[in-house]
């Protein structure tokens, strides 16, 4: 064999290899990008859910228990949350998560003795004004997460619980 014969024999080898794998991968790619369509949606946006009365919030917290419908990839499912919910000095409705910013706990309100008026954590004594604030000290470092919310023909609706900055 000469020396041409064996270059002419890879190129058509590194030809049909190239071709072969741009084709493959031509095939492959609408299969991989449709078994992982859900993972790469956004995060699913949660409606606004009915929770309450209007006329039920006043000024001391309450806290209300309603459902969303949450997905997750392909698995849909019914989860119930919570909010801390009450009227503040301006009239506003404030609406906050229970779940405690240190380790997740969920918090309480008007529950210790020694500290009341605020939110308390059993787990490990973290405190939270009645703003959700942290108070400095205690083992949360963040405030506690806020509802979005909206007042509709006198119910109150709740969204995604956000975070707010540090104290
Ligand atoms: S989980 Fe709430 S203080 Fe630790």
């Amino acid at each position: 064999m000469s020396k041409e014969d064996i270059s002419r024999r890879q190129f058509l080898n590194y030809t049909l290899t190239g071709v072969g794998g741009f084709m493959a991968a031509g095939m492959l790619m609408p299969m991989v990008r449709f078994a992982i369509d859900p993972i790469l949606e956004k995060g699913a946006s949660q409606d606004m859910v009915a929770v309450t009365e209007v006329s039920k919030i006043g000024k001391e917290p309450k806290r209300f228990n309603f459902k969303i419908k949450q997905k997750d990839g392909w698995y849909e499912s019914e989860v119930t949350q919570s909010a801390w919910v009450y009227k503040n000095g301006k009239g506003e409705l404030i609406a906050l998560s229970p779940v405690c910013k240190h380790l997740g706990c969920t918090i309480d309100w008007n529950t210790d003795p020694a500290h009341p008026n605020q939110f308390y954590c059993p787990c490990h004594g973290g405190r939270y004004e009645k703003d959700g604030t942290n108070i400095k000290g205690t083992p949360p470092l963040a405030p506690l997460d806020v509802y979005d919310s909206q007042v509709k023909d006198g119910k109150l609706y709740l969204g995604k619980a956000k975070p707010r900055k540090g104290a």
